[in-house]
């Protein structure tokens, strides 16, 4: 009761306030959709490490570490060189998840 009368009392004060609470819905909003499109975008469309023999060594320990091994088989002229339309592979494990 008190409330609504000390509304009624300073009119301007009131809209301030709505107007903060709009523009903080606003930023929610907007981090909320920022969210939305980070869950949207490529992790998923990257292969994650295959779980096999030739892997096994590099699924635990540090990753900088394992990313010295991979061009033994995928680097250029090895057995499993890398398509042309890869992107610049320089931390593997940076996009490559260990499965
Ligand atoms: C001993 C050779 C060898 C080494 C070292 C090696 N790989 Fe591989 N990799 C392969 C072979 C063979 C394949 C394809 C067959 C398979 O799935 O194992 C492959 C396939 C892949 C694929 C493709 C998965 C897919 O679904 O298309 C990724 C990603 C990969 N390797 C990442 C790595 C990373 C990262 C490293 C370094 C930490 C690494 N490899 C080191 C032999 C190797
Ligand atoms: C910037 C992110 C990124 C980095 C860093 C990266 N890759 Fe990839 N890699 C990808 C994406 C995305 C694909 C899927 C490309 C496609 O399907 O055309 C891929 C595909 C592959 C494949 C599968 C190719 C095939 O024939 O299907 C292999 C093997 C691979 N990467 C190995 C590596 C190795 C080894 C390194 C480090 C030397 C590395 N990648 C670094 C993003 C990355």
């Amino acid at each position: 009761m008190t409330e609504s009368s000390g509304h009624i009392a300073s009119g301007a004060g009131c809209r301030k306030k709505r107007k903060i609470w709009l523009l903080n819905l606003l930023f929610l909003l907007a981090g909320a959709g920022i969210l939305f499109l980070l869950w949207l975008a490529p992790p998923a469309s990257t292969p994650a490490m295959p779980k096999d023999e030739h892997h096994a060594p590099y699924q635990t320990g540090s990753k900088r570490a394992a990313e010295k091994h991979c061009q033994e088989c995928h680097g250029p002229e090895m057995s499993n060189p890398l398509p042309k339309q890869h992107p610049p592979p320089y931390r593997c494990l940076f996009c490559h998840r260990r499965a």
